[in-house]
């Protein structure tokens, strides 16, 4: 009982990362379905108390909100955008368009063979007009586009832009400004610390603004290692973002402690499994925790440095139990990205980042 009643009081006076950077920039978590559904009660609680910003970690995206065609599922993003509501928190939507986790159906006819760009164009018009339209004015920004570019700089070679070209882009940065004008429109990426991917990202956000296109802000996925990216690449990147006039998002924040085969985020890479690719099943030895923790703070250093660009830092994730590392680029793992541990404590890490806010 002593116990209990300790912990409660412990709890109560304890500052929160939302707090110490108010001002500064927003502190954001991606929720998944269960947790807005209050499936672990804990969770649910955490999320609510230590974030001002939630983003959907899988409910909003193509595959799953609209499965076929003109046929939508808005149950999970409903209640998702409510939850929000409820709590008080700053609402994203991730992703209107992806070449990953969508429907095969966006980009065929009846026959199986690829639609003309005029039914595609149609297609994202609707796509985006539907789910835009549905949250309009709830939602402060949307991920329009995310992963356009391949790490040199080139244009992904996605079914968008088979089909479309180059100005894929561009519709759908048009279709959501007039689905709902008044939200904030971004445009999303992992890897954004690469040069030759950056200076792409930043040459497409000048012209799609001189050409009077809507875009607010980059949103760099920032799903790191322990090694890469190096902190000069991503101090380079926030600056060369801040200099194209547009602001900065971090938006997915992650760093696996894990070894990597692979240093992207391309959800369809995968690699076989091995003992040595997941060395802490038992626990991460303390030299190796202490590195992690360095790391963290060196970027969170960044971060708070250039709070001026930088709106919103978000989470990939609340716990080490529910973080997709664990299953990426390898299934099964036992990663340790989080700022909650597999009980859902608060890491020490998180104090030592308060501290840093305040200064
Ligand atoms: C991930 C989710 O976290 C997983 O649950 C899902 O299985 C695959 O997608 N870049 C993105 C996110 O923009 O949407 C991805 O999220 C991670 C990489």
């Amino acid at each position: 009982m002593a116990i209990v009643l300790l912990t409660s009081v412990h709890t109560m006076a304890q500052k929160t990362l939302v707090t110490a950077t108010k001002g500064k920039f927003l502190i954001g978590v991606a929720v998944n379905a269960q947790q807005v559904n209050g499936v672990n009660p804990i969770e649910t609680e955490l999320i609510v108390k230590e974030f001002s910003a939630i983003v959907a970690e899988n409910c909003m995206k193509p595959q799953t909100i609209h499965p076929e065609e003109n046929k939508y599922n808005w149950n999970d993003a409903d209640k998702f955008v409510a939850f929000g509501e409820k709590n008080k928190q700053i609402v994203t939507g991730h992703c209107l368009i992806w070449h990953s986790q969508i429907g095969r159906w966006f980009f065929i006819d009846a026959d199986g063979k690829d639609v003309t760009p005029e039914v595609l164009k149609e297609r994202m018009r609707q796509h985006i007009t539907a789910v835009v339209g549905r949250y309009k004015g709830r939602v402060k920004g949307w991920d329009v586009i995310n992963e356009v570019f391949e790490d040199d700089g080139t244009y992904r070679d996605s079914k968008f832009y088979q089909i479309l070209g180059k100005d894929y882009v561009k519709f759908a940065f048009q279709f959501a400004h007039e689905a709902d004008p008044n939200a904030e429109l971004y445009y999303n990426d992992y890897n954004v610390e690469k040069p030759a991917k950056c200076d792409a990202i930043v040459e497409l956000v000048k012209g799609l603004r001189a050409e009077g296109y809507r875009i607010d802000a980059v949103g760099s996925q920032a799903h790191m290692h322990m090694n890469s990216p190096t902190f000069d690449e991503t101090e380079t990147s926030l600056k060369k973002i801040k200099a194209a006039g547009v602001k900065v998002l971090i938006t997915e924040w992650d760093i696996s402690i894990l070894p990597s085969p692979y240093e992207g985020a391309n959800i369809s890479v995968n690699f076989k499994y091995s003992k040595e690719m997941d060395p802490y099943r038992e626990g991460v030895p303390d030299s190796i925790q202490q590195k992690w923790n360095k790391r963290m703070l060196d970027m969170f250093g960044l971060f708070l440095k250039y709070n001026e660009v930088v709106d919103r830092v978000t989470i990939w994730g609340l716990t080490d139990n529910t973080t997709w590392l664990n299953n990426f680029p390898i299934r099964g793992r036992k990663d340790y990205p989080m700022l909650f541990d597999r009980n859902n404590q608060r890491k020490p890490v998180v104090d030592e980042m308060i501290k840093m806010s305040k200064i």
